[in-house]
């Protein structure tokens, strides 16, 4: 496996749809998308991909019923206090990006302990995409640069691209290589719109909770075979 994509980017979707087919719950199908988050966490950090982001709730997804939306948070705390030793032995970073003011406290602390605890390690940057919204991202990003404006740090002329980049959430790390998207659906749902320029889209039928290993190395070596061109010519 040479040419692992540096970042990986996944909409974790579909877990509705196969606890429809499991005749379970909601709550269960994202229960079991969770299993699919350890499987995929431990596995890129054994490629040696360096960064994984992971759609676990949108702006948009806080109107859903206040049932599953408090099914969701849950499943956030568990996954944290449950598997935090690992990822610390496994030298996993927890990083997030979103606006977790809005989060409930219960999962603002568990977020800063993971953050504190695996802070100086060195493997895989697990990026938890809570509260998040790729317009609302850039929109606060605008919001920043007027400030900065105003203060007189910046000047209008001295903003670029890669300036601009610096006011994302995602401001210290590389834009994804490659964005999977599994449950058959194909598009972006507001995910990484500015960083998403230049990916390369991978996307799938199977549900989420069904997603394995073996999907992560079919999309991996998909992938390798894309002819990467950023608007030149070879
Ligand atoms: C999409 O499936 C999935 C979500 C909106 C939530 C994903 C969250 C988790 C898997 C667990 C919580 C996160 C962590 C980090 C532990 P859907 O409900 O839209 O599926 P459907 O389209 O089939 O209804």
């Amino acid at each position: 496996m040479s040419k692992i994509p540096r970042h990986i980017a996944i909409i974790m979707d579909g877990n509705g749809r196969w606890a429809k087919e499991h005749n379970l719950p909601r709550a269960l199908g994202h229960k079991a998308g969770v299993e699919a988050i350890r499987r995929i966490v431990k596995e890129s950090n054994k490629l040696g991909v360096e960064y994984l982001t992971l759609y676990a709730f949108s702006t948009e997804n806080w109107k859903r019923p206040l049932k599953e939306v408090n099914s969701l948070m849950k499943l956030l705390v568990d996954y944290l206090k449950s598997e935090i030793e690992e990822l610390n032995a496994n030298d996993v970073v927890i990083n997030s990006i979103g606006d977790i003011s809005k989060l409930p406290k219960i999962c603002r602390v568990e977020l800063d302990n993971a953050y504190e605890k695996t802070r100086n390690n060195k493997g895989l940057t697990l990026n938890l995409a809570l509260n998040y919204g790729g317009r609302n991202e850039i929109v606060d990003a605008v919001k920043e640069i007027c400030l900065d404006l105003n203060s007189g740090k910046i000047s209008e002329d001295k903003i670029t691209e890669d300036i601009f980049s610096n006011y994302m959430y995602t401001r210290d790390m590389p834009d994804p290589d490659l964005i999977i998207r599994p449950s058959g659906e194909l598009r972006l749902s507001n995910f990484l719109l500015w960083q998403s320029a230049y990916s390369e889209f991978w996307f799938s039928n199977i549900n989420w909770p069904d997603f394995h290993e073996k999907e992560l190395k079919l999309a991996i070596s998909d992938y390798q075979k894309r002819d990467r061109r950023f608007g030149k010519v070879k």
